[in-house]
């Protein structure tokens, strides 16, 4: 079969430069065109390329690049604010599209371009690629074999650095992200719905701006982006899950730990640690799995590997026209659990979740 397939990338800033490092690791992913109006990513980029090999034309529109290149896929790692609008003339060409995370930053505009994707022929997926970390995928490969039975508590905690610095600063301000919860956990509420398989029904969350940016100006503003919160999900089976977010914690060992406890144990993954401990109930003794990430896919990326994998996915999807594994709706539904969380710091109240078969 023929896996070719050609790619082009709008927005090449510290995200599309990881996905051009991902299609250079991908048999038959072939880059042909780069679009980005900042003149210093273009460049960057281009340099990139060259080192890669990648023999791909430049663009500084996206709409230009499109009629152009014609690529076969086009992978989008514009800032969160601009997703809605950049994503709808690819989706024009009818091509395949890889939106990054988050789908959009407001849940209305999130619901409409998953209502577009649900009668989009070409392929669709939503960068929610931190199921694709092989410890991770791994660790909900046991969870749904239900070593530990039904999953009653679920917690995510990632314990970090602050944001970094983007290009435009536009990761300073809620309005250009959709808040922390959303920018950011939109990962953490996918995989919450994941691991459970199930959908959230209540969201109750306390957070705040404590200590990061607190000192920064943007044309005379202060950034307004929190920095910690714990947020609590029911979901409609009865389990619950919760997540515990700070990012002024660079010194912490363990970037991300998730735990599953069920009736029968307690399974646990963390990150880089990148091993599974089983402890089961009867106290038999904790049992550890390794779990070992190709070297080249943890260099080509930040997200352990992830980005790669994800890509690997797409691609395979694109050559045998299957469906997308992270679709329209799980975008959307990543966002609206987000903004729920967003609005309960907001409001200090619960919010109640609700989706219909069709959203
Ligand atoms: N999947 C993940 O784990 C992950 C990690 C980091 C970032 N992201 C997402 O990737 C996207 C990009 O983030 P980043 O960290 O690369 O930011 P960045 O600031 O480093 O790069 C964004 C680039 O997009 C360009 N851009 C701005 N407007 C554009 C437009 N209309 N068309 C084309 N390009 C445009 C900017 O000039 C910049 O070069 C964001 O949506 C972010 O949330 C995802």
């Amino acid at each position: 079969m023929n896996e070719r397939r050609t790619y082009a990338i709008i927005g090449c800033g510290m995200m599309g430069r990881e996905h051009m490092r991902n299609l250079a690791l991908v048999p038959g992913a072939e880059l042909i065109a780069i679009c980005d109006p900042d003149a210093g990513s273009l460049k960057a980029a281009q340099q990139q390329a060259e080192i890669l090999n990648q023999s791909v034309r430049l663009f500084d529109d996206s709409a230009a690049m499109l009629a152009a290149a014609k690529p076969d896929a086009v992978i989008v790692a514009s800032p969160n604010f601009t997703h809605f609008d950049v994503v709808q003339p690819v989706m024009e060409t009818g091509c395949a599209v890889l939106l990054e995370k988050p789908m959009c930053t407001e849940p209305a505009d999130a619901r409409a371009l998953a209502e577009a994707a649900s009668v989009y022929p070409g392929l669709f997926w939503v960068g929610l690629e931190y199921r694709y970390m092989p410890p991770v995928t791994r660790f909900a490969e046991r969870v749904h074999a239900r070593e530990a039975g039904d999953i009653k508590m679920l917690a995510i905690r990632e314990h970090r650095f602050p944001f970094l610095v983007k290009v435009g600063d536009w990761n300073r301000f809620n309005r250009n992200t959709g808040g922390t919860l959303v920018e950011k956990c939109c990962h953490f509420f996918d995989l919450m719905r994941h691991i459970l398989r199930d959908e959230p029904v209540r969201i109750f969350a306390s957070g705040a701006q404590d200590v990061n940016h607190l000192d920064e100006l943007y044309g005379g503003e202060v950034p307004d982006i929190i920095d910690n919160a714990f947020v609590l999900v029911d979901f409609a089976g009865g389990a619950r899950a919760v997540l515990d977010l700070c990012m002024f914690a660079e010194g912490s060992q363990q970037q991300e730990e998730i735990s599953a406890v069920g009736p029968l144990g307690k399974l646990e993954v963390k990150l880089p640690a990148a091993e599974i401990i089983w402890s089961p109930r009867d106290r038999s003794g904790a049992v550890i799995e390794p779990v070992a990430t190709p070297q080249d896919a943890l260099d080509a990326g930040s997200h352990h590997g992830a980005s790669y994998f994800q890509l690997s996915h797409f691609h395979r999807a694109l050559v045998n026209g299957t469906r997308a594994q992270v679709d329209a709706r799980d975008g959307y539904r990543s966002v609206v659990m987000g903004a729920a969380a967003q609005q309960s710091i907001a409001t200090g109240q619960p919010v109640d979740i609700r989706f219909d078969e069709e959203d």
